[in-house]
């Protein structure tokens, strides 16, 4: 990723109805994204693997580093990695499951 990268300035995480609002800090995963503003996501690997932090991406583009959980179906559905997932446009919004 390139430093003219357009990155977005925070992330908005959603759990049902829930919906907040964070920061986002240039080269940050939506994992570490979500862990340093305390909100629970669930991990595993932590290497693209497994599954485990999929999200849904509800708005917005990310840059997934590896992907070796999910196929074209769920890329289809919006699932993404949250432990691989770089946001790459000014406005991201997820729903954890
Ligand atoms: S924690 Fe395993 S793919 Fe993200």
């Amino acid at each position: 990723m390139s430093s003219d990268q357009v990155v977005p300035e925070s992330v908005v995480f959603c759990r049902g109805r829930a919906k907040t609002r964070v920061v986002y800090y240039r080269g940050e995963t939506l994992l570490e994204t979500a862990r340093r503003s305390n909100i629970s996501l669930s991990s595993s690997c932590e290497n693209g693997d497994c599954g485990t932090c999929m999200v849904e991406l509800l708005k917005g583009q990310v840059y997934m580093r590896q992907n070796n959980a999910l196929d074209e179906t769920d890329l289809e559905q919006g699932s993404v990695l949250a432990c691989q997932a770089v946001p790459v446009s000014d406005s991201i919004e997820v729903e954890i499951y």
